[in-house]
């Protein structure tokens, strides 16, 4: 089966930075490399990946050359995403459909640790399900509130799992319910939300703690020691 990926990078990265930080996270580097070409590499070196596209921001074309990708023929050249990351997904899986690919990984830039064995468990996974994720047990005990202020409930722990990326689905059946979803007023927080509002059966893998996404200013901190090997 064929497996395209997405990568998409076309946010503004703000928040990693402080006040007057002109360069976005996605081009900022860890351990000497810029994390888009980290998380762009994860996948290109990946044998059972057939084609890698980075959906960019439209005034980041010279940051994205500047990384000096290529040399290989699966990173295909960026397109420009949209002023939403469903926005951006969807641009991207529409500048994919002419290859008609078997199956479509969805990956945030912002998460360059994803390891190899973790690509894999979810393309195994989608033998048998419409999509897959990788997900974490929550450990924090999570509260809900309707005004921020008061609690109103605790939510049940063991049900909760947060979710990473790379999403995994089939390409057709995740395309016509991103094209679905981008025809309604609502915003989705990822792809798999997309997949079940349309229906489709989405399983969790295990997820891997050094699969951040990298969000806040002190993740930089964090990505040095996950490069380092050391976890703690
Ligand atoms: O902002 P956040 O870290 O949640 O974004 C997740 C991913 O989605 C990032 O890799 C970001 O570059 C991407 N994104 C995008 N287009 C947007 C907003 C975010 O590709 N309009």
């Amino acid at each position: 089966k064929s497996v395209a990926v997405v990568v998409v990078a076309a946010g503004r990265g703000e928040r990693a930075g402080s006040a007057g930080d002109t360069v976005p996270k996605q081009y900022r580097s860890v351990g000497g490399q810029a994390i888009l070409a980290r998380t762009v590499e994860a996948f290109v070196s990946q044998p059972n990946v057939s084609w890698v596209l980075p959906v960019i921001h439209p005034e980041h074309e010279q940051r994205y050359a500047a990384l000096g990708l290529g040399g290989d023929e699966r990173l295909l050249a960026p397109v420009h995403g949209g002023s939403t990351r469903q926005g951006s997904v969807l641009a991207g899986l529409k500048a994919l459909a002419p290859l008609k690919p078997d199956l479509v990984l969805i990956q945030d830039a912002a998460r360059p640790f994803v390891p190899a064995a973790l690509i894999e468990s979810v393309i195994y996974s989608l033998g048998a399900a419409q999509g897959a994720l990788p997900t974490l047990p929550v450990t924090d005990t999570i509260k809900r509130s309707l005004d921020g202020a008061e609690v109103v409930g605790t939510e049940d722990r063991r049900l909760l799992h947060a979710a990473q990326t790379p999403q995994g689905f089939r390409f057709g059946q995740i395309f016509s319910a991103h094209m679905r979803a981008a025809s309604v007023r609502r915003e989705f927080t990822d792809d798999a939300e997309i997949a079940e509002w349309a229906g489709l059966r989405v399983v969790m893998v295990p997820g891997h703690r050094d699969n951040i996404k990298i969000t806040h200013p002190d993740d930089f901190a964090r990505a040095e020691r996950i490069i380092s090997g050391d976890t703690r």
